[in-house]
């Protein structure tokens, strides 16, 4: 890797070598050949194939999500591909991704491919970013922070050096989007960064991809040669950095960090990436999904986007349904459709037996309720039930899930992943495993046991440093208010 202008010497000397940090990561060291997936939507389905999940949980070391969750329980050698379909008026972000056919450079060309990134260029930077603000387009990694203020915010800094960090991560479990617009369209991911680096003034950026997709990761050394080659991206650089293994590394300080080679625990803020990021310049970290909208819009208009959806939550979203449904695979909708009409119309409703419970946002949020599938899709409108849009990624439960077992499962990997800066998620993640464990064997808590749970989640809620611990939290609280007769061993 090049050093690049503005860096900081210290960075330069992290940025030689990454073994001083590799006990961090899971997979710093392993291969994934014939690894059996231990993530959530596994377990949700381990009772259609208990002894794929044994394995799973037998596997040194674990493997959290291989992006197969329309086949769970799954393996690296699961080859099914899942449906794939746009359902929203107009296909934005899956445009071409059922299909499969503009993986290519000469494909994705012919298909108007490039042409936003043309456009772009004959906008000034403050033109693209005012079509980013008036798109209302929200960032779809999880926090729904307002893209536009955000591109705002590194045009806005000085300086010579910026860069864009493309977040692709997807380390919540359920969630295979980010991974099948990579593998299947690359180029669009390409020229959105450039477009981004045109409007904030990046002339460089990094895609960090998680490892447990390595066909996403073939796909995309692929298109960036095509891309260099052909000289589309013009001055614009990109690097492919590949993940080892992090759930955290999935945060968009801990991702920076792991770039720079540091140990990748979060950082504090302020200062926020936007204004101190990669190698401490003005950084702009976005979810794939998110960037993905900008060729559209740039083509489009801001006005046309945010003439979908509803509410709050303009544009499409990408959701994708994990094994237990009858028709699981990944789907691009509007804001607006209900929980309801996702779980019965468009999931078909479940294989065997009625739905118990959705988890929407990976482990971090809380689940939905049967009760409360009324509710139409929108960052407020989940929010508003103690769920979260999350990252589109749903795993339905069926009634052969204690919500006990879940939370034991949940905070196995919660503590497991935590990156230990701070104490209340390093020790309260670990600790609240621990009571959870202990309940799961048929010991009901101690009076005591029970109150110590309750502190530990609070401060957890209250008081970590990021939303992994405060997330953890959040979901075993919704667990206890909405399934409180799974746990009553642990609670009240
Ligand atoms: C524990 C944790 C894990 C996260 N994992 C991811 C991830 O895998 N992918 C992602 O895009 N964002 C993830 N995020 C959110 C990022 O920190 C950040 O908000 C996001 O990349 C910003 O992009 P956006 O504005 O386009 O949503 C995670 C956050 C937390 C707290
Ligand atoms: S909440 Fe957990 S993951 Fe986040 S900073 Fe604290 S220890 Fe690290």
């Amino acid at each position: 890797m090049n050093n690049k202008p503005g860096q900081s010497r210290q960075a330069t000397k992290f940025l030689e070598s990454g073994a001083e940090v590799d006990s961090f990561y899971h997979l710093s060291h392993s291969s994934l050949e014939h690894c059996y997936c231990r993530g959530t939507s596994c377990f949700a389905a381990k009772h259609t194939s208990p002894e794929r999940w044994e394995m799973a949980l037998n596997q040194r070391p674990p493997v959290y999500c291989l992006g197969k969750c329309y086949a769970s329980p799954s393996s690296t050698d699961t080859t099914e591909e899942p449906n794939i379909q746009i359902l929203s008026s107009t296909g934005i972000v899956l445009a071409g991704v059922a299909e499969g056919t503009i993986r290519d450079f000469v494909s994705y060309r012919q298909a108007d491919g490039y042409s936003a990134l043309r456009r772009s260029l004959q906008m000034s930077s403050n033109e693209v970013v005012t079509q980013l603000e008036q798109s209302q387009l929200r960032g779809r990694g999880g926090a729904g922070f307002p893209a536009g203020r955000k591109f705002r915010s590194v045009l806005d800094q000085p300086g010579p050096v910026k860069y864009i960090v493309a977040n692709a991560d997807e380390g919540d479990h359920g969630s295979y989007i980010d991974r099948f617009i990579i593998e299947r369209t690359p180029h669009r991911l390409l020229e959105a960064m450039a477009i981004a680096g045109h409007a904030v003034g990046a002339g460089s950026g990094y895609i960090y991809l998680r490892k447990e997709y390595p066909a996403a990761e073939a796909s995309l050394r692929v298109a960036m040669q095509e891309a260099v080659q052909s000289g589309v991206l013009g001055e614009f650089t990109v690097e492919l950095v590949i993940g080892k293994g992090s759930y955290v590394c999935g945060e968009e300080t801990s991702l920076l960090n792991s770039i720079e080679h540091r140990r990748p625990e979060i950082r504090v803020r302020p200062p926020f990436p936007t204004e101190h990021g990669l190698f401490n310049c003005p950084t702009l970290v976005s979810n794939v999904e998110t960037l993905v909208n900008l060729p559209w819009i740039i083509t489009n208009g801001g006005e046309a986007y945010a003439h979908l959806g509803f509410s709050r939550s303009r544009g499409t979203k990408a959701i994708s349904l994990n094994s237990l449904f009858n028709r699981p695979g990944l789907y691009e909708i509007e804001f607006g459709t209900s929980l309801r009409e996702i779980v019965e119309e468009i999931g078909g409703g479940l294989k065997k037996d009625s739905i118990k419970a959705l988890m929407m946002g990976g482990p971090i949020v809380g689940l939905a309720h049967p009760s409360e599938f009324d509710t139409r899709l929108g960052f407020e409108e989940m929010r508003d039930i103690g769920a979260a849009v999350g990252h589109g990624g749903i795993v339905a439960f069926d009634h052969n899930t204690n919500m006990l077992d879940l939370l034991a499962h949940l905070f196995e990997f919660g503590a497991s992943e935590s990156c230990g800066k701070c104490t209340p998620c390093r020790h309260g993640s670990r600790r609240a495993q621990i009571l959870f464990r202990t309940a799961q064997t048929g010991t009901s808590l101690s009076t005591e046991g029970k109150a110590e749970l309750s502190e530990i989640l609070s401060t957890m809620r209250r008081t970590s440093l990021c939303g992994h611990g405060s997330g953890l939290a959040i979901l075993a609280e919704s667990i206890q208010k909405k399934f409180g007769e799974d746990v009553q061993s642990c609670f009240g």
